[in-house]
């Protein structure tokens, strides 16, 4: 009896909850996604997930909360980069006077093919974004670095640097002032190699309170066992000491978690990281999903190890 009367209810409670609920952030196998506030609202760059010759385009998403999302579809894909045939992937984003400009990488590349990384730039946060160079930014594997996963990382003075590399190496590049051109680093090298313990691919760094925050992915990501690691280093070129694992799956929510981005809330001590998974009961590698949790810090400053949730978050409105 007390079951007959309370179940609708309970029904109800759930069907509310999971409206509500917003992991994963919207419909779709998204993965890599970058995530970022431009004016008053959260945006997220990802990949579409699909099999590499399939995975020719780019979809972006905007939220006033983290909850209700905006598809903004095909915002770059091959008709315009024309060098570009096949798996476009990792797009890195910012803005800088007035533009927006989008990185990728491209092709799949490998010794002696074309394609890399590519530099697109648009007036406007949905595009339309248009390939500045018409042909790649970085094709050549230097360092043992495969041109992919690029993330273009601002210093506190200004500098626009980059960092990327697949194939378990990464390199830091720094950019001339329109992002077309390399130009050398403080010791004279185009190329340094920066690759820090068990790094995979997927670099991205921000800075809290003085101190940079350089982490990456590592693992296969087509596994379960793919994750997210970290150093802290008083400088953008390192030295990057691997402190520890800080995402990774969670055997009663999702597998394969990885692959991230940082959002920080403007004017707040507030982190979100923004991530992929796949779900429990998927295993075809692409169907990765783009998810979001809180990130915290202990007093030290090192990062708490994130919680997996179906709940997500919600993000504060933006000023
Ligand atoms: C970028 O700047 C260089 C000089 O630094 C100039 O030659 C080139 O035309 C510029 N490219 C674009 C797309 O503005
Ligand atoms: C920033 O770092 C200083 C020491 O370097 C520390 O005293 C302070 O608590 C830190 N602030 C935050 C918000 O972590
Ligand atoms: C996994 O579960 C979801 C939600 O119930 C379902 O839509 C999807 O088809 C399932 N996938 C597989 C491969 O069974």
């Amino acid at each position: 009896m007390l079951i007959s009367i309370w179940s609708p209810i309970l029904l109800l409670c759930s069907l509310i909850s999971l409206a509500l609920t917003s992991n994963p952030a919207f419909p779709g196998w998204y993965a890599d996604p970058e995530g970022i506030v431009y004016g008053n609202r959260y945006w997220i760059f990802p990949t579409y997930s699909a099999p590499f010759d399939e995975q020719t385009f780019f979809d972006a998403f905007s939220s006033p909360d983290l909850v209700t999302w905006t598809k903004h579809p095909r915002i770059l894909d091959t008709n315009e980069v024309t060098w570009a045939t096949r798996a476009m992937w990792a797009p890195s984003v910012f803005e800088h006077e007035g533009k927006y400009y989008f990185f990728f990488g491209a092709n799949d590349v490998h010794e002696g093919e074309v394609g890399g990384i590519g530099v697109a730039v648009a007036d406007k946060p949905e595009g339309p974004y248009r390939d500045i160079l018409g042909r790649p930014l970085i094709n050549d594997i230097v360092n043992g670095a495969q041109p992919i996963d690029q993330f273009v990382f601002k210093d506190s003075d200004g500098q626009f640097y980059m960092f990327y590399g697949g194939w378990s190496r990464c390199n830091l590049v720094k950019f001339n002032s329109n992002f077309t051109a390399l130009v050398p680093l403080p010791d004279g090298s185009l190329f340094m190699e920066v690759t820090p313990q068990d790094y995979v691919e997927g670099p991205f760094m921000f800075i809290r309170n003085g101190t940079y925050y350089f982490m990456w992915s590592e693992g296969e990501w087509a596994g379960p066992d793919y994750r997210v690691s970290y150093a802290m280093s008083s400088s953008v070129f390192g030295p990057f000491e691997r402190i520890g694992t800080i995402l990774e799956q969670d055997a009663s929510i999702a597998r394969g978690a990885g692959h991230h981005s940082i959002i920080k809330v403007p004017n707040e001590d507030k982190y979100f990281i923004v991530y992929h998974r796949r779900p429990l009961n998927e295993t075809d590698m692409n169907h990765r999903e783009t998810c979001i949790e809180e990130m915290n810090f202990n007093n030290d400053g090192t990062i708490r190890p994130v919680k997996l949730t179906i709940e997500g978050v919600t993000g504060p409105a933006l000023p």
